[in-house]
């Protein structure tokens, strides 16, 4: 397991080829892709996104989207991260959890440790953060981890909240 990341409950690693059965698994929920609109179709599908999406990401830009552990068990739980994305000039905090594992402050947990990987340890200038006016949940998410509401705009043809954290290191 290549851990990237350790806070008190969590383990958050790099994805590989192996995990093609856990993402399929995760987003097979219609209560976890409600607010995504992204169902993977088979696992050929599922392979494809972990080949040509995720892990692409961790060697153009030496970070991506992590597959999450509980620490206690080993379990996976989902995944939170951080993703390029070149086309907006813009690097996305993102997470998508199992629905067992919802309403412990894993989510939070695990945005938390991420933004602070990518500025104390990326030195990254800004990372934003986005979700559907209606997903209350991840909007808490990113509320909880200070995060600045910065406006509403339409995203990949669908309105999103956005939210912004900006590293105030790099302008001491
Ligand atoms: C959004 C998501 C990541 C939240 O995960 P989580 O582990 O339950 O989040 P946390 O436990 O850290 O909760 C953070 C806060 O949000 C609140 N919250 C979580 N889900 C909520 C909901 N559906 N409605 C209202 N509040 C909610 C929690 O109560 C908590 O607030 P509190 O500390 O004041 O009680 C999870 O629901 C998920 O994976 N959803 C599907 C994928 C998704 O939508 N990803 C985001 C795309 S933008």
């Amino acid at each position: 397991m290549n851990v990237i990341l350790e806070t008190e409950r969590l383990l958050l690693r790099t994805f590989t080829m192996d995990d093609v059965q856990l993402i399929y698994e995760l987003n097979q929920d219609p209560e976890v892709i409600k607010y995504t609109l992204d169902p993977i179709k088979d696992l050929n599908h599922a392979s494809e996104i972990l080949e040509k999406t995720i892990l692409p990401q961790y060697v153009l830009y030496n970070h991506g989207r992590w597959a999450v552990h509980t620490k206690h068990n080993l379990g996976f739980i989902g995944w939170c991260g951080l993703k390029a994305r070149p086309e907006r000039n813009e690097i996305d905090l993102g997470y998508r959890f199992i629905k067992s594992s919802w309403g412990k402050g894993y989510a939070t947990e695990a945005a938390f440790a991420s933004l602070n990987y990518g500025f104390n340890t990326l030195q990254l200038p800004r990372i934003v953060g986005r979700a559907m006016p209606q997903n209350v949940g991840s909007i808490k998410v990113l509320e909880k981890c200070k995060m600045k509401y910065i406006g509403d705009d339409i995203v990949d043809d669908h309105p999103a909240k956005t939210y912004e954290a900006i590293n105030l290191r790099l302008y001491d």
